[in-house]
């Protein structure tokens, strides 16, 4: 396993729109792996594939109990709302509160392709559509409705 660069908003690559992942091999699983590395060296909630290079509809969260894979993950259902206070690994200097849905269905794939469905709440919900976002080239900045001070926690 390898820690990888997280690269920060000046980085074009966060702007892009990710393709599906199609091949389920080692090399995918070795991008997972070093992701989780990653992730939880910057003690971070969740982490998408474009924020270390990669333009691939794959993302993890560590909601703490254990790390969801998420490949292709499609957002089926949400419900309610949260407002929160967010952050983000490649924008360390921007914080602040963000309206959320409470609830959402999402479906995925793991690392060996295999469909999964799960219904996440309260962080698990902001983290899969801020996760989500990512994928669409869109940064949770944009929908900062009050900063607060960096570093506080979520
Ligand atoms: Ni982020």
């Amino acid at each position: 396993m390898a820690l990888r660069k997280i690269v920060t908003k000046e980085d074009p690559i966060l702007y892009k729109v990710c393709k599906p992942v199609e091949v389920f091999d080692d090399k995918l699983a070795q991008l997972i792996d070093d992701m989780i590395q990653t992730l939880t060296k910057a003690q971070g909630v969740g982490l998408a594939a474009p924020q270390v290079g990669f333009l691939k509809r794959l993302f993890i969260m560590d909601l703490g109990e254990g790390i969801i894979e998420c490949v292709n993950p499609q957002i089926l259902k949400t419900s309610g709302k949260q407002r929160v206070v967010e952050g983000c690994l490649s924008c360390p200097d921007d914080w602040g509160y963000v309206t959320r849905p409470n609830k959402c269905r999402l479906r995925a794939q793991n690392r060996y392709g295999e469909f999964f469905e799960i219904t996440l709440k309260e962080l698990g919900a902001q983290c899969a559509c801020h996760e989500n976002d990512h994928l669409d080239g869109k940064l949770f900045v944009d929908k900062i409705e009050e900063r607060v001070k960096p570093g506080k926690d979520e």
